[in-house]
């Protein structure tokens, strides 16, 4: 497993932080003494991390002579995920890093230079996460999922329109395989529950655009998000342990999205947007809401959601007809939200 340590961070004590949450994960009181010689640092050492897995969203507790975590983690079983994903989606390299500051932007240097078709990223704790338009994507470490794919596309950029409502069905499939209630999607990249949102996809590119592209499929989904979390993501938010009756581990939860998207880009890549048109409206949020399409909090068209065509453009009706929009730095809210 690939360790990276964060940024302006001594390289031992990165590696050594996230050791020692490995170490407290299970709940259970831990010695001192042991980490400290399992990590091979002092006590001095071992108290700063403690203290420094603070800035992780993760509460380490002192308990007599040990150290305990104030509840369990839901860390990632590297090894079943490794033979899960081995079984299930051959054409996948997975790769579990410890921390990172975003997997797409990993990922991005990595297929510049050269990395294979069917490499994925997957973080316990990204610390710098990229949603669109620029904004910030907080991530929870042991309570959300953040992954991103490499799939190297044969042509360019211009059949890849409605590729992001395209791997919106197939997490949300994966997510109701698993127990999850009410999934909705909403255009062009949100997944949401309730008045939550629930996860968001993220799609960039390298390469030519007119020749064979590379994209970097980044997804991020609130598995079990804590009160500080939700505080920091700043609006409404929603996550699968409140709208399933089981909560599935986030290693399950992975598996099981990694292999509907694949089966989802592979389908994607022979035939487009099409096939997934009717799975994505039957799944629509804001169908035949009023609703606004802003771009950098500039009004750009307003109407009734008629639906969405065979390309992933969302049709929007108004008293000057129905119009088409294609993603780009589109947003989308309900008329009732922004008035
Ligand atoms: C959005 O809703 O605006 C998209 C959010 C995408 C978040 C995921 S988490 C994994 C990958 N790495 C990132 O930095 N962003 C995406």
């Amino acid at each position: 497993m690939l360790v990276l340590a964060v940024p302006s961070v001594n390289p031992r004590m990165g590696t050594a932080r996230f050791s020692l949450i490995r170490t407290l994960a299970d709940g259970q009181v831990h010695s001192a003494e042991r980490i400290g010689r399992a990590l091979g640092l002092s006590g001095i050492e071992v108290d700063e991390l403690a203290t420094r897995a603070d800035a992780l969203g993760v509460r380490v507790l002192k308990a007599g002579s040990g150290y305990r975590l104030d509840e369990p983690l839901d860390l990632y079983d590297a090894k079943l995920l490794a033979e899960r994903v081995k079984g299930e989606c051959p054409v996948l390299r997975l790769e579990v890093l410890d921390e990172c500051h975003s997997t797409n932007t990993v990922l991005a240097e990595r297929a510049k230079a050269g990395a294979a078709h069917g490499t994925v990223l997957v973080c316990e704790y990204q610390s710098a996460g990229r949603g669109r338009r620029g904004k910030s994507w907080i991530s929870e470490i042991g309570g959300s999922v953040a992954l991103s794919v490499l799939w190297r596309f044969p042509h360019g950029a211009a059949k890849l329109a409605g590729l992001s409502l395209a791997v919106a069905v197939g997490v949300a499939t994966a997510l109701e395989k698993l127990g999850a209630r009410g999934v909705a999607v909403k255009w062009p990249n949100d997944l949401f529950c309730g008045d939550g949102k629930l996860g968001g996809i993220l799609i960039e590119t390298t390469g030519d655009t007119s020749g064979p592209i590379a994209g970097i499929i980044g997804i991020g989904i609130n598995t079990r998000l804590r009160p500080a979390a939700r505080e920091r993501i700043g609006r409404p938010a929603a996550d699968f342990f409140a709208n399933g009756p089981v909560m599935p581990s986030r290693t399950a939860v992975v598996a099981g999205v990694l292999s509907s998207v694949v089966f989802a880009l592979e389908l994607f890549s022979r035939e487009g947007f099409a096939p997934f048109r009717q799975a994505w409206l039957d799944r629509h949020a804001w169908q035949g809401k009023r609703v606004v399409l802003s771009q950098t909090d500039h009004r750009v068209a307003e109407g009734k959601v008629v639906g969405i065509a065979e390309d992933g453009a969302l049709e929007l009706a108004s008293d000057r007809g129905t119009r088409r929009f294609h993603d780009g730095e589109l947003s989308l809210s309900l008329e009732s939200m922004v008035e």
